[in-house]
């Protein structure tokens, strides 16, 4: 009811209601290049249409006359009473939105009681994020890099930070086949863009160091501190703002000590050979819950809780790692079928609304991840647009379970939806 009194006095909202509209004013607010990272998915984009479709084949069935005057949204996760179903899902680059990027997404989530997954590739370390979001609720997201001493290193400093769950990716040990990308030649890690997390931390700076002494010829070890390594990739990234056309970036990346840096992270970031094997580690590195993100097959779902995680995530990462994937609706009845309640799921992939979320738990999630329509809030309005898209989420989600005709979210079940 606040959101609809907004508009009874005359407020509009700061970003469009509908989800479409939403991303068609975000595309309106941002450089070509900003907008295809953040919209694009992989090759022909089957994946993306298919995680919309897939809601499309389920529809809520209403009962009428339960009394839902008084409503409860809570659930519980993680050992902790979350005030709604909705988390925000990791979103890397995100400066590519907003200049205060993961800043402005946190105290926006912190806000609003909804946990904020922070993510490997976020445009500013942790710690920044941590102190900007005070209390509020805040999960770490681990790309596994090939160096096991910085995958120790960033799940250390996630625990410094206060975070209260492990979220490790494993969907992205390779980078998708980005159309949109590969078309404007634009990959942001290689404009220093989205590497914060690195650049901020001591092991990190201790392999570029190394590098930059190979380089040098077996001289005198330089100086690579975090401090120096983000002020000179701070000065490579204002280039980055400017003009491609004037080689400013270009010339600026090619400075040894970014170029360095750049180098390095390329050749951590990820880990393809990984194995379930390599799983136990993760416990010698960090004491916070393990949840694995990315998982589509109930196989995959029963040996994740064969190797003890704490709750999984039912993603393909937005359509952009598999083209022509399996929707991550669709994938859903099987795994939460296999995973019988031993761990919670939170799903994402296509989430476009409270309908969406109520779908979901019907088919069996705990809870959903919110991605782009968070990010397109950022870029038409900043903080207070991320709000706002949370806000109308929740809202949504609440109306819509109340016209299903339940009270609280442990209500809603199969019996809440038919296929269509
Ligand atoms: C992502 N996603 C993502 N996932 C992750 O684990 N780490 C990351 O750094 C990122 N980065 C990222 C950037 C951008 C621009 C997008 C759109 C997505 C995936 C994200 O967490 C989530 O799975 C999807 O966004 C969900 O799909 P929808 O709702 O955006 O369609």
């Amino acid at each position: 009811s606040e959101v609809y009194r907004a508009g009874l006095s005359g407020t509009r909202p700061a970003v469009p209601v509908d989800p479409d509209a939403l991303e068609r004013a975000a595309r309106k607010a941002l450089p070509a290049e900003a907008f295809a990272y953040l919209a694009g998915g992989a090759g022909s984009e089957r994946t993306i249409a298919a995680n919309r479709a897939a809601f499309g084949r389920w529809g809520i069935w209403p009962r009428v006359l339960s009394d839902v005057a008084e409503r409860d949204l809570a659930i519980e996760l993680f050992g902790r009473r979350r005030p709604t179903p909705f988390v925000l899902s990791p979103i890397g680059v995100i400066e590519l939105a907003h200049r205060d990027a993961d800043l402005a997404v946190g105290r926006a989530a912190a806000s609003l009681g909804v946990p904020y997954v922070l993510s490997n590739q976020a445009s500013r370390p942790m710690e920044d994020v941590a102190d900007a979001m005070g209390d509020g609720a805040r999960w770490f997201q681990l790309y596994w890099s090939a160096s096991d001493e910085l995958n120790a290193s960033f799940l250390r400093r996630a625990e410094a930070s206060g975070c209260e769950a492990v979220v490790v990716t494993l969907d992205t040990h390779l980078l998708g086949w980005r159309t949109r990308d590969l078309d404007l030649g634009f990959l942001p890690f290689t404009r220093g863009q989205g590497i914060a997390q690195y650049t901020s931390d001591p092991v990190f700076a201790e392999l570029v160091r190394e590098r930059v002494a190979r380089g040098a010829g077996g001289g005198p070890r330089p100086k690579v501190t975090p401090t120096l390594l983000r002020s000179a990739l701070g000065i490579a990234r204002a280039g980055a703002r400017t003009p491609l056309v004037d080689g400013g970036v270009r010339e600026a990346l090619r400075s040894p000590l970014p170029r360095a840096a750049i180098e390095t992270f390329l050749d951590v970031f990820a880990q393809p050979a990984l194995t379930w094997g390599d799983l136990a580690r993760l416990r010698d590195w960090t004491s916070l819950p393990v949840v694995l993100k990315g998982i589509l097959h109930p196989d995959d779902a029963e040996r994740a809780i064969d190797h003890g995680v704490d709750g999984i995530v039912v993603s393909n990462h937005g359509g952009r790692q598999v083209d022509a994937s399996v929707a991550s609706l669709a994938a859903l009845p099987a795994v939460a079928a296999r995973v019988a309640d031993r761990v919670p799921i939170i799903l994402d992939s296509g989430v476009r609304g409270g309908a969406d979320a109520v779908t979901a738990l019907a088919l069996g999630a705990t809870a959903v991840g919110l991605g782009r329509p968070y990010a397109y809030g950022l870029a038409v309005a900043g903080e207070a647009g991320v709000r706002e898209v949370i806000r109308n989420h929740v809202a949504e989600f609440d109306l819509t379970m109340a016209l299903a005709g339940h009270r609280s979210v442990g209500e809603i079940g199969p019996e809440t939806i038919r296929s269509a």
